[in-house]
Formats: C-alpha cells, sequence, structure tokens
C-alpha cells in the first residue's frame, strides 16, 4: 500500500507516532499540532506575508533551512518550484516532512544537514529560506556568512524572532572611542544572550532587536528588499560592505 492510500485513521496513527510536531500541518484532514502553542501555526504567519514571496515558482531552485515538518517546502512546491531542498539538524522533524510530502504527492527532498554545513552542497538557489533558525544558533552571524558565501543566488526568506526596541536608528558610518551613550539608546542594534532557557528552550541562544536584525543582515551582504511582516524580511543578496573571511567548518575559507 502506497502512504497515499492511507486512511485517515492511518494517517492519525503515524502522525501520532512521529509526533510531537512542532508545525501544525493538514494531512488529509490530520492536524498534525492541533494544540499550537502559537495557534494555526505557521499557517496563521504565513498567510501575513505569502503575497510578498511570488506565486508562480515555476523553475526555480529553493533551500529550506530548518525545514522541520516541511511546511514551508510543501509552500514553495505547491508553487511550482523545479526543486526543493529542505535540511534540518534533527532527523524527527525530517521523518515527519517526509512523510508529510508523501501524503501531499509532493516530489521535495529532504537531508540531515546543519546551516554550518552548507557550503558542502556546492550548489546555488534562486532563493533560500531561513526562517526561525538564526536565534538557535550559537554563530547567527557565521551562519549568515555561510548562507551568502555558499547557496544564497538571489533571493534570502528571512525570519527571526525579535525582542527589545522595534525601533531601528540611523547608523552613522563610525562612532568615535568615548562614545556611550549610543548603547542605551532603543534604535541600536542589539542581540540578547541567553544562557539558559527561554519559553523552556535552550536552543535558543540569541535573541536580536529590530535594529539587530537588519544589521546582521546587510552586514552579511544582504539588501533588505521587503518587510512584509513583523519578524520577516525579504532580501536580495547583494554586495557585502566589507571583506568578511568565512572559514566553514571543515576549517576551509571562503576562497580557498
Ligand atoms: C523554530 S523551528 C523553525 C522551523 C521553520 N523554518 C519555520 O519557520 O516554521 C527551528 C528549526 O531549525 C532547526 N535547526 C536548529 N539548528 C539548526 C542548524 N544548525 N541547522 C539547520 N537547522 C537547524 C530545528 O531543528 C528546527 O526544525
Amino acid at each position: 500500500m502506497s502512504t497515499f492510500d492511507l486512511s485517515p485513521a492511518e494517517i492519525q496513527r503515524k502522525v501520532e507516532a512521529l509526533g510531537p510536531w512542532f508545525h501544525n500541518l493538514d494531512l488529509n484532514g490530520i492536524s498534525t499540532a492541533p494544540s499550537h502553542f502559537l495557534g494555526n501555526y505557521p499557517t496563521t504567519k504565513w498567510e501575513r506575508f505569502a503575497d510578498a514571496i511570488p506565486q508562480d515558482m515555476s523553475g526555480r531552485a529553493v533551500l529550506d533551512i530548518g525545514c522541520n515538518a516541511g511546511f514551508y517546502s510543501i509552500e514553495m512546491k505547491r508553487r511550482g518550484a523545479a526543486r526543493v531542498l529542505g535540511i534540518d539538524t534533527d532527523e524527527e522533524y525530517l521523518e515527519q516532512a517526509r512523510f508529510a510530502a508523501q501524503v501531499k504527492a509532493l516530489d521535495i527532498e529532504f537531508a540531515r544537514m546543519s546551516v554550518y554545513e552548507v557550503g558542502s552542497l556546492g550548489e546555488k538557489f534562486d532563493m533560500v529560506l531561513f526562517l526561525g533558525v538564526l536565534y538557535h544558533l550559537r554563530h547567527p552571524l557565521l551562519a549568515l556568512d555561510l548562507i551568502y558565501e555558499h547557496v544564497a543566488d538571489d533571493i534570502l526568506l528571512f525570519q527571526s524572532m525579535l525582542r527589545g526596541s522595534m525601533e531601528a536608528m540611523p547608523l552613522k558610518e563610525n562612532y568615535d572611542f568615548w562614545t556611550t551613550e549610543l548603547f542605551n539608546r532603543d534604535g541600536f542594534p542589539k542581540m540578547h544572550f541567553i544562557e539558559h532557557k527561554f519559553a523552556g528552550d535552550w536552543t535558543n541562544w540569541w535573541i536580536p532587536n529590530r535594529a539587530c536584525v537588519e544589521a546582521l543582515l546587510r552586514s552579511a551582504g544582504f539588501l533588505i528588499i521587503g518587510h512584509p511582516e513583523q519578524e520577516v524580511y525579504v532580501c536580495r543578496r547583494a554586495e557585502r560592505p566589507y571583506a568578511v573571511e568565512t572559514v566553514d567548518p571543515a576549517g576551509r575559507r571562503a576562497n580557498d
């Protein structure tokens, strides 16, 4: 029997066996996370920025970094993307993603891989999704640098949890050494380090404010071309402002 022939009761059993789920997907009428603490997540989030992405993605290659159970990979494939590759470090989430794609009869590749390893793909993508992952990383700027260097060919769709001020003040090219008051300003870039847990999750390490997330994106070489939702940015790969040296985890420098 193929996965597509599964009865609702069989899908329900498999969904329970693969749980708990972070993505609430609708698998032939079965919800994977009906009691999600954020509501019908990520559908409610996606609805707020879905119009910022082309309806027709045909011919495009998409990399979904931190794909989880594949909600966004599925949406990109439904828009006709030629190739969708979802990567995640968590094999249990990848199992969910593979099952969801099978139930929906969508041809999506999923692989266990960290954002720090994207250099090993040896391939660039028309669109890179980097949604809800930055604050789970101990080395967030390294991840953005590696995405820029190795996999982003054009568009980066980015989302981060944000805390602190939503003001982003204009930044000067330079500040002299004796500047102190600046660091108390709400609109100056700040990233909050979480030593222990946030929302019961020890993998939440850094939570930026709005000014910081925008500065990180620019610093990594991404031009912000859209801000369709409070936490979501549409970026285009642009010139890097400085000669950033990126060393990947295998110890190779970007230009080696
Ligand atoms: C909050 S979820 C976001 C899922 C999805 N991108 C979304 O926006 O709904 C974070 C995901 O990032 C994955 N993740 C954490 N660290 C990662 C890493 N170093 N490389 C790739 N994925 C990672 C987690 O396993 C999890 O699936």
